[in-house]
């Protein structure tokens, strides 16, 4: 990780933030403690994966569309050491408890419930693939948050991926993990979701945000140099409570897929945005249209944000992350009065653009500031936060990191 990875502390915040480069030293040491406490041993190694926030390109993944997502400096850290019987032990800070599935659990989709799933989900996904994935003790500690929408299972998975393909010595490429990660959380977790927190958590580059074509899994990293622009990305995690996150998702996903069914395209990122109203208009009902406009505009204006990253334009990139949000708000219809509080007050305290990040019912706000003015739009949230009743949100100033990594 360099220095650039580490969360940036603006002054005077409404919130603690955490001094440059003790987070994650602070996991690390967590998740070794935690190994020889729980196994009266040492671990073998240790992993990194970090969380990820979507700078732009909402629900476009699963549609083979764009995505813009950057690995951010909060992480999961997993100590592990192998073992000679195929059996896997795992404990997290989250519970006391250590949760232990031998091969018969892992074949099994479901069988293993809880967090514990989406090591469960690794192993299963590592051996459908028929990897010899060793038998192993883990320990986990992270400082991603959970349930905020900044991907703290993709998180996980991948640190476990990468433990578990170190410790085997498995022949298994980076390029691949990211579908392997996928197909855990698909198919034994459960949550139909698409390539993109994977392939940030994975491919993601200090200092970069990640183009990802989803179809065909190709990477750009674009330059995403905010402290060279004098600007600041904040993160507000909304605390709204997930309301039927999982149910609505499933559903946003079957209508993209059905509409790309009635148009006869393998996928929504095949309608051109300029034939977009000639699709519309074979649509059957205003809110498959509106569902559909969503996914076509926000392509594009992935593209658009991307075009102006290279071009060396950050601070223009404002206009797009707002008019996402719009999409989101009215057409996909995924956020929640917390959320849009939260842009809306960003925005009247002068933040470029700004727009829920992730799944949506809940999760984070991203929004462009002046490095400068990054205190003052972060205690404007919290006072229209205070005002609507709402419980206090939790903002702060992030860079992109590096992607998952062995530490030791
Ligand atoms: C969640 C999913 C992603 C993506 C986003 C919406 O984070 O895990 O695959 O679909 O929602 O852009």
């Amino acid at each position: 990780m360099s220095a650039r990875s580490e969360e940036r502390a603006g002054p005077a915040s409404p919130q603690p933030r955490t001094a440059a480069g003790t987070a994650s030293a602070d996991v690390a040491a967590r998740a070794t403690t935690g190994f020889r406490q729980r196994y009266g041993a040492e671990p073998a190694g240790r992993w990194a994966a970090p969380g990820r926030v979507n700078l732009i390109g909402e629900h476009t993944d699963y549609n083979d569309g764009f995505v813009l997502p950057f690995a951010l400096p909060m992480r999961t850290v997993v100590a592990a050491a192998p073992r000679d019987e195929p059996r896997w032990t795992v404990w997290s800070e989250l519970d006391d408890e250590p949760v232990g599935f031998g091969p018969e659990e892992a074949d099994e989709p479901g069988r293993v419930p809880g967090w514990a799933a989406y090591v469960a989900g690794v192993v299963w996904a590592l051996r459908a693939a028929g990897q010899p994935v060793p038998g192993a003790r883990l320990a986990v500690a992270s400082d991603v948050p959970v349930g905020s929408g900044l991907s703290s299972s993709a998180a996980i998975e991948s640190a476990v991926l990468a433990a578990l393909v170190d410790l085997g010595n498995l022949d298994l490429p980076a390029e691949r993990w990211p579908r392997l990660a996928q197909h855990a959380e698909n198919d034994y977790v459960g949550a139909p979701t698409g390539i993109m927190d994977q392939s940030a958590v994975i491919r993601g580059r200090a200092g970069h945000a990640l183009f990802l074509d989803c179809r065909t899994e190709q990477v750009d990293q674009i330059p995403f140099d905010l402290d060279a622009a004098g600007l600041a990305v904040l993160v507000v995690d909304s605390r709204a409570p997930h309301r039927h996150a999982d149910g609505e998702y499933a559903s946003r996903r079957r209508s993209c897929e059905e509409a790309a069914r009635i148009l006869g395209v393998p996928a929504l990122r095949d309608v051109d945005p300029a034939d977009l109203d000639a699709a519309l208009a074979k649509l059957p009902d205003d809110e498959t249209r509106r569902r559909v406009r969503h996914v076509v505009t926000e392509d594009q204006r992935v593209l658009d944000t991307v075009a102006l990253l290279r071009a060396g334009r950050v601070g223009e990139i404002g206009p797009l992350l707002t008019a996402s949000h719009a999409s989101m708000r009215d057409d996909f219809e995924i956020t929640v009065p917390e959320i849009d509080t939260a842009v809306e007050a960003a925005l009247a305290a002068g933040a470029y653009g700004a727009r829920m990040t992730g799944g949506g019912f809940g999760g984070c706000v991203l929004a462009l500031v002046d490095a400068s003015a990054a205190d003052a739009v972060a205690d404007a949230v919290a006072a229209a936060y205070a005002e609507r009743g709402f419980a206090a949100p939790a903002t702060r100033a992030v860079h992109p990191t590096g992607g998952v990594t062995r530490l030791d």
